[in-house]
């Protein structure tokens, strides 16, 4: 074995520590709040848990760039049903991974004719312009908005989402080619825009089509 082979052996056995451990702490992210949350709803409502209270210490309003270099409110989405997901383009597994499976939701809701918006937005603003984001959406994942905004606005829209990220320590050295440590959960917005649901990067597509079609006859009914 030469060197470079056993150095890429040792980077697959690393990637995989590291990967377990970012879903470590960006759950423990997400379900901090999660939990504060859902304490908070409690208090106020002894009695009732619905999932809208549970979530409800998770998003905000945003205000961003989108990927025709539009300002593109999350008042846009209010009227819709919507999957939120935050990445970054050079990402080389788990951002395509989750971005191909929301695609498939998106197709296959699309043939029972539940509409529904795929968005993401990056945590890397810097090498993710309107045109990068544009560039590497089409085709690949066509309906999918992406939405990028100053290093201040994505720092704030990913903090209200309870969105972990940093710069991977192995590529912080690297001006241009860094890679990001981050969060991998898609949130569903209902037609308020509020968080009702999150879902995991291990859960199937299929699963998230079966929870969303669910999830539209119910709100059919509370209609
Ligand atoms: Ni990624």
């Amino acid at each position: 074995m030469t060197n470079k082979n056993k150095d890429s052996v040792n980077v697959m056995a690393i990637i995989r520590y590291v990967t377990i451990a970012i879903f470590i702490v960006s759950a423990y992210y997400l379900y901090g709040y999660f939990l504060e949350s859902k304490e908070k709803a409690r208090r106020q409502q002894a009695n009732s848990s619905s999932s809208k209270e549970m979530y409800s210490a998770i998003g905000a309003p945003f205000k961003l760039t989108d990927y025709n270099g539009d300002s593109f409110s999350s008042e846009q989405l209010k009227g819709k049903i919507a999957l939120l997901y935050f990445g970054f383009t050079f990402c080389p597994d788990i951002c395509p991974e989750s971005l191909g499976k929301l695609a498939e939701v998106k197709s296959t809701l699309d043939k029972y004719n539940l509409p529904i918006q795929i968005v993401f937005i990056t945590i890397d603003p810097k090498r993710d312009t309107a045109d990068a984001l544009k560039e590497y959406l089409r085709g690949s994942f066509e309906g999918i908005i992406g939405l990028t905004g100053s290093d201040a606005e994505i720092e704030k829209v990913a903090k209200d989402y309870r969105v972990y990220y940093t710069i991977s320590a192995q590529t912080k050295d690297e001006p241009e080619d860094y890679l990001l440590d981050h969060s991998s959960f898609s949130y569903l917005l209902d037609k308020e825009g509020d968080v009702a649901k999150h879902f995991s990067f291990s859960e199937p597509a299929d699963e998230i089509v079966k929870y969303l079609v669910q999830y539209y006859k119910k709100t059919k009914i509370a209609e």
